[in-house]
């Protein structure tokens, strides 16, 4: 048993079966205690998670400054609505914007984020003349937004949709990385395009840089608004601050959470200065929206990454993966692509990838599976050589076998 829990997996397993909605697929484990890429299990048993907190741990789990940040707010203040200024949600909409651009507008989740991202985006274009019957928004094929409403029509994937019927009105598909497509689906009813820099659940997709370029000319052209969800590959992720560094290409709107506060629950968006009136007082709000302890948490991660050189360390640490990967392509057969940006890792496979996950967690790694074939894992920024080294080799070893089986 480890000395952080308190009764067996099966305990815990038999009280959800009693008590929790069995909407979630869960590993047969209760996990107690984690510390930075790796988590421990009821058992004692270690793992080396490759996947830390779907990519909400981005410094892994528990980083110290964050854990002290939080407990030395959580003395002050724990809650304060959004009818008073605080120390910290000024700070950190500094720190986000300062390293971006514009304004920010806090919220509690990445699909919570969107569906403000949705709201100003409609607004945006109603406040203009001629503009009340502007509200057509453009999302892509293999994209993910989230669950709501909102985000889950936002979310172009029939399997998301089955059962939910009517959805929001007013959004179109394109396929991801095809100009020509968005533009022909672009009308005087259109208000904005919606896409993520680079699709994380719809399997790792990077598009091409010339086509985000094309995007912004689009939307320049016809006055429609770029919202960049940013939710996955935004706060270093990807080895810089925010996934548009990587081609310039800068959103009207960008959407963030997951790694935002290292795991403490936070969304965000952030808007162009000239954008922001538009989400008038009344029209918009989150309760638990900026909260205090939220704010310190995020300033901490942003502080961590900055002080610890974690961009640059992401980088090689990136590095490192592509080059295991390149060679474990050429021995084996069944990896068709290898599409990597910073902690954002792809493997995808000619064969369906589900078995790696059970395969890898029996010999101690974590890692995830999207889009059927795509082994996917999004490390935290601050992972170290040795344990690059360590969740490879299990990982490799479980894809040679894989294609042993396949004959390949
Ligand atoms: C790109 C993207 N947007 C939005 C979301 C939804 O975020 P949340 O689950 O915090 O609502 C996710 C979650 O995986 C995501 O990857």
């Amino acid at each position: 048993m480890h000395p952080a829990a308190t009764r067996s997996s099966q305990k815990t397993i038999a009280q959800f079966d009693k008590y929790v909605i069995p909407n979630y697929k869960r590993y047969p484990v209760s996990i107690v205690h984690g510390e930075g890429t790796q988590v421990w299990d009821a058992e004692g048993k270690r793992y080396l998670d490759l996947f830390p907190g779907w990519g909400c741990n981005i410094l892994g789990h528990c980083p110290p400054k964050v854990v002290k940040a939080v407990q030395e707010q959580v003395a002050h203040l724990i809650h304060v609505p959004n009818t008073w200024y605080t120390e910290a949600q000024g700070n950190f909409a500094e720190a986000i914007c300062s390293r971006s651009f514009g304004k920010a507008f806090f919220a509690n989740s990445g699909a919570e984020a969107n569906e403000g991202a949705i709201k100003l985006a409609r607004l945006h274009a109603s406040s203009k003349p001629g503009g009340a019957n502007r509200y057509r928004i453009i999302t892509f094929t293999n994209g993910f937004h989230g669950r709501t409403f909102g985000t889950v029509t936002a979310t172009a994937q029939p399997k998301y949709h089955e059962g939910l019927g009517p959805l929001l009105p007013g959004f179109r598909y394109a396929p991801y990385n095809d100009l020509e497509a968005v533009r022909q689906l672009v009308d005087d009813e259109t208000c904005a395009i919606l896409l993520e820099p680079i699709q994380g659940e719809g399997g790792v997709n990077i598009p091409d840089d010339a086509y985000l370029h094309g995007l912004r000319q689009l939307c320049d052209e016809r006055g429609i608004l770029l919202i960049f969800d940013e939710v996955q590959t935004g706060i270093g992720r990807t080895g810089k601050w925010f996934g548009y560094h990587h081609s310039g290409v800068q959103p009207d709107i960008m959407t963030l959470a997951k790694g935002l506060a290292a795991g403490v629950a936070c969304g965000a968006f952030v808007c162009r200065d000239e954008i922001a009136p538009s989400l008038r007082p009344g029209m918009h709000a989150s309760t638990f929206g900026g909260n205090p302890l939220a704010m310190a948490a995020g300033i901490a991660t942003i502080q961590t990454i900055e002080q610890e050189g974690l961009l640059g360390h992401c980088e090689k640490m990136s590095e490192r993966f592509r080059q295991h990967f390149s060679s474990l392509q050429t021995e084996v057969g069944i990896i068709k692509e290898l599409r990597i940006r910073g902690m954002m890792i792809g493997v995808d496979l000619t064969i369906p990838a589900s078995a790696a996950v059970g395969k890898c967690m029996e010999r101690g790694v974590l890692i995830n599976v999207t889009h059927d074939t795509v082994i996917r894992l999004l490390p935290a920024m601050n992972i170290t050589e040795a344990q690059v080294d360590e969740g490879f080799a299990v990982v490799r070893d479980v894809i040679r076998e894989m294609a042993q089986d396949d004959g390949k």
